[in-house]
């Protein structure tokens, strides 16, 4: 349905890179209700430099999810370099270069979205990325600094003129950070813009929004961020807008499972963090929420899920 190079998708949703979320596990249910493609989290070039264990665990990927694309963040155009030929020696499909990232320890060191303000450096961090790597890189951006500096459409040609092979537009500025609303309309102007494949992502709530950003602004794709969160059926056009108890615990006991599959290291709390979400919304869901926060360990997790099941029998 659209391809960036020759890698082609069938359909136009993919998963958002989500520091903390969006992991092995959590991308590959995203696969299994309909994710045409997921992003890592942001992973350091510096970990990736001094190969960090922690930085590399990152990189943990199997043959049932791809296409997968990982995110790289720096601000050295060697370094960045450097980490895209590690990464390229992974089983993967693409490299994203993050330059939209608002937190004030990235910004501090020059990467993620101050990169907006230092389109030169920029630059040559995307001729050293497309260098190092074996596979299309891509670069996820803003729709600027602030509202008085709204560079979307200059970044995403220089971006294109410096090889990259598609870009991701937040349409929200640094200074919004993930307040206010997204504006779709930088989307339609950065379409316009280049003529690589446009990812639009920004407040997209459901499989029918994202369908209608995609008529909007005329984006090739369509990325979702929080909304998949405890809620990775958003990807499939059947699920349920507002799913049952019973289709959201079936939901986590299949992520619960490949969370035990490939990656049984992971820390109770951040398995918490994705369990809570799931009963977002939910009546009774604050009971279960804190419920599952009680737990310590991944065995009583599953217990305390399972005796929701049999609540609802
Ligand atoms: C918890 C969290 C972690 C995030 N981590 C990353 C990240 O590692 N890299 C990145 O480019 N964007 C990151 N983002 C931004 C999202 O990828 C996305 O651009 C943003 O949430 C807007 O999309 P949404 O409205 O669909 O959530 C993060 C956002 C959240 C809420």
């Amino acid at each position: 349905m659209f391809s960036i190079t020759t890698l082609g998708f069938d359909n136009p949703f993919i998963l958002a890179p989500l520091a903390g979320y969006s992991d092995l596990a959590f991308r590959l249910q995203c696969r299994e209700y309909g994710a045409a493609l997921c992003f890592s989290e942001m992973i350091s070039c510096h970990g990736l430099h001094f190969r960090q264990k922690n930085t590399l665990d990152l990189l943990r990927t199997v043959p049932a999810e791809r296409p997968v694309a990982m995110q790289l963040f720096g601000s050295e155009p060697d370094i960045m370099g450097e980490a895209a030929e590690i990464i390229s020696e992974y089983p993967i499909d693409l490299i994203d270069i993050n330059m939209g990232c608002p937190a004030r320890k990235v910004i501090k060191k020059g990467a993620g979205c101050a990169l907006m303000k230092e389109p030169v450096l920029a630059a040559k961090i995307i001729r050293s990325v497309v260098k190092g790597a074996s596979v299309p890189v891509t670069v996820k951006f803003r729709s600027g600094w602030n509202h008085q500096a709204i560079t979307a459409c200059d970044f995403a040609k220089m971006a294109e003129d410096n090889g990259a092979a598609a870009i991701t537009i937040h349409a929200r500025t640094w200074s919004d950070g993930f307040s206010g609303t997204a504006d779709w309309g930088i989307i339609r102007q950065v379409k316009q813009a280049v003529s690589i494949p446009v990812i639009g992502n920004g407040d997209i709530t459901s499989h029918a929004d994202g369908v209608r950003m995609m008529e909007e602004t005329g984006c090739d794709g369509v990325m979702i961020g929080r909304a998949a969160l405890g809620a990775p059926w958003i990807f499939s056009a059947d699920a349920p807008e507002n799913p049952s108890l019973a289709f959201r615990i079936a939901a986590l006991n299949r992520h619960l499972a490949l969370i035990a599959k490939h990656q049984p290291d992971t820390p109770p709390s951040q398995i918490k963090n994705h369990a809570g979400r799931y009963f977002k919304g939910v009546v009774g869901g604050a009971e279960i929420r804190r419920q599952i926060f009680n737990q310590t360990s991944y065995a009583d997790l599953v217990e305390i899920i399972s005796s929701f099941s049999r609540g609802l029998l």
